[in-house]
């Protein structure tokens, strides 16, 4: 087991992240409501950098009366990134694919006197 210092405990703000190199693997570290999350910077489709994709809500279609989708809603209780390859989203808090069995990698993070390592 081996362990990279990224950076200090706060220098990922909330909704923020860092993309670091941990030896021949990339790493994304987020925050997500406080809490820091550590993914794979690589999407279960076709291994593009998931970890720098665009981060925005979850994206709601609410479906009216006459079962059609007129507007979009977005959900600010469900962080997603988008891979900017092909567009597919997961979760910064789960790492599930919301439509889709796929679901990214994570990688484990520790704390220590106010510093955040991942550990591979
Ligand atoms: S490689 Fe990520 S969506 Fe295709």
């Amino acid at each position: 087991m081996a362990e990279y210092l990224v950076c200090s405990e706060h220098e990922i703000v909330d909704g923020g992240r860092k993309v670091v190199a941990c030896g021949d693997k990339e790493i994304g570290i987020f925050r997500v409501k406080g809490a820091l999350h550590a993914w794979h910077n690589m999407c279960p489709h076709r291994q593009g950098p998931i970890c720098q994709g665009r981060i925005y809500p979850e994206v709601v279609e609410p479906v009216d009366e006459n079962c059609e989708v007129r507007t979009l809603q977005y959900n600010e209780g469900n962080m997603h990134v988008a891979c900017p390859w092909h567009g597919w989203e997961f979760n910064l808090e789960t790492g599930r694919n919301p439509v889709g069995r796929y679901r990214l990698h994570r990688a484990e993070l520790a704390i220590r006197e106010g510093q955040v390592y991942v550990v591979l």
